[in-house]
C-alpha cells in the first residue's frame, strides 16, 4: 500500500500491486498509480508517499484501500488504522505493518493510463513482531 497526503488535509491509503525497487544507493522505490485514482491527485500535489508492506492482520485493510476511493471516504478512519507520524513529513507510519518506507518523489514518468512515481527512501521502519503478508 501507499500512504499519501490529501491536498485538503488528512491522509489516504491505496493498495498497490505494481511497485519495484529501482536503486540500491540511494535506495528508491517506484510505484505505478492509475490516473483515475485519488492517490494520483494527491501525489501530483504533495510529493511524498509512504510505501507500506502489510502484515497478516491487514488483509481487510488491503481490501478496503484497494476498493474504495479516498474521494468518498476517510480510509484511515473506516479501517481504524493505528498509526504514528513519520520523520520525513509526518505522513503516517502504520503501527501494524511489517515495514514502511518514507519516500520523497524524485521523478515520474507517464506510462499509458498510469504514472510511475519514483521515490527516494528517506527513512525506513520495520516491525519485527509482524510477518509480511502477500495478498492473493
Ligand atoms: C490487489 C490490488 C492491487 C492493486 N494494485 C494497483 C496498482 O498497482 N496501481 C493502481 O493504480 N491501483 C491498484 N489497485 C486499485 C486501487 O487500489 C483502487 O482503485 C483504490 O480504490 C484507489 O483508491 P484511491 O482512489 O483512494 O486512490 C489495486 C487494487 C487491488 C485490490
Amino acid at each position: 500500500m501507499a500512504v499519501t497526503q490529501k491536498p485538503d488535509g488528512g491522509y489516504n491509503l491505496i493498495t498497490l500491486e505494481w511497485f519495484m525497487r529501482t536503486s540500491i544507493q540511494p535506495p528508491m522505490f517506484a510505484i505505478s498509480v492509475g490516473h483515475t485514482r485519488y492517490s494520483h491527485e494527491c501525489l501530483q500535489d504533495l510529493r511524498y508517499f509512504n510505501l507500506v508492506f502489510p502484515s497478516a492482520g491487514q488483509r481487510e485493510l488491503l481490501a478496503l484501500a484497494g476498493s474504495k476511493s479516498g474521494r468518498d471516504m476517510d480510509k484511515f478512519l473506516a479501517g481504524e488504522v493505528k498509526h504514528f507520524p513519520g520523520k520525513l513529513k509526518g505522513l503516517p507510519i502504520l503501527s501494524e505493518a511489517a515495514a514502511c518506507f518514507e519516500c520523497e518523489i524524485v521523478t515520474q514518468v507517464k506510462s499509458g493510463d498510469h504514472t510511475i512515481f519514483v521515490g527516494e527512501v528517506k527513512h525506513s521502519w520495520k516491525n519485527d513482531e509482524k510477518e509480511l503478508f502477500f495478498y492473493q
